[in-house]
């Protein structure tokens, strides 16, 4: 009989390291599967490693009996981030022109690992005729089992912000940077971004809104490319363009929520990019028959 007590002390040995979520009922071991990938189990949500092109009988009956098998790998190359590869998918993806078009593309994208580790792929939430979007970093654990961007404590924060200048999800389009919850909510590496960021361009094109709010550091790096710290660059209108679009998006960076739950002290300096968001909206909201905007009085 297995004492209570030590499983939760297991338990909570993993949360300590990191490992907050169970992907599969059967252990899995990724150094074996990466030399025998035929034995990995089945899992649900996660696509087997991609499988050899079959070699041509005699080549396979030619190779010599006693020669070390080669190394598979357990997971699909995950790299397209030579600059020829993303040239060459941001050319794919501007062909692509709805966001069911895209969100169908990215289903079936491979390119990067975080895919198999997640659960779900995270899209998007809310409105796309909306004219504010938001852009997150990644999926945490909530958003990577219900497949949508905050909906866990920062997202419920989120929406008490929003709800202070009268906005809802039915009056904002959100997204992330990441569209995978990277295992155990670690920092994405600078290639995951990148695998993702053609994707989250073309999202923003599709989209087309009259304004950005980039959420925490992540985003602001990933979409403005700016080296300042975002407590510098939280505030202040910036523009977001790609290429493609018509006109710069005027863009407000501001604190990630979870920050703001580590840090409430920092609440004061959101609420003022708030009242930014709300005052820049209420410009825009002069012209007849906008009436995203309604007084509020929540407290966040
Ligand atoms: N944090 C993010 O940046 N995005 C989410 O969707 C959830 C938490």
């Amino acid at each position: 009989m297995i004492d209570p007590s030590s499983i939760s002390a297991l338990m909570r040995w993993y949360l300590d390291a990191g490992v907050d979520e169970t992907i599969g009922d059967v252990p899995l071991d990724r150094f074996r599967q990466a030399e025998r990938p035929e034995e990995a189990p089945a899992r649900a949500g996660i696509p087997p490693a991609r499988p050899e092109p079959a070699q041509p009988e005699p080549a396979r009956r030619a190779a010599p009996p006693a020669a070390p098998a080669e190394r598979v790998p357990s997971a699909p190359p995950a790299s397209p981030t030579l600059p020829g590869q993303v040239d060459d998918l941001s050319s794919r993806l501007a062909r692509i022109e709805t966001l069911d078009g895209l969100r169908e593309a990215l289903l079936a994208f491979e390119g990067c690992p975080l895919k198999s580790t997640a659960t779900n792929t995270v899209f998007a939430d809310g409105n796309p005729a909306a004219r504010v979007m938001i852009v997150g970093e990644a999926p945490g654990a909530e958003e990577d089992r219900q497949g949508l961007p905050f909906v866990g404590a920062s997202g419920q924060l989120l929406d008490r912000m929003l709800a202070t200048i009268g906005l809802d999800r039915g009056s904002v389009y959100i997204t992330n940077v990441l569209f995978w919850r990277p295992p155990g909510n670690r920092t994405p590496t600078p290639a995951e971004v990148a695998a993702c960021l053609p994707f989250v361009e073309r999202h923003i094109e599709l989209v087309d809104p009259a304004i950005l709010v980039l959420l925490g550091t992540a985003s602001v790096k990933t979409l403005l490319g700016r080296t300042e710290g975002i407590i510098k660059l939280r505030g202040r209108w910036l523009e977001y363009t790609t290429p493609r679009m018509s006109r710069p998006i005027p863009t407000l960076p501001s604190f990630h929520p979870a920050y703001l739950l580590r840090s409430p002290g920092q609440k004061r300096a959101s609420w003022m990019d708030l009242l930014a968001l709300r005052d820049r909206l209420a410009s825009l909201n002069e012209a007849p028959g906008n009436g995203d905007l309604a007084e509020s009085s929540t407290v966040i």
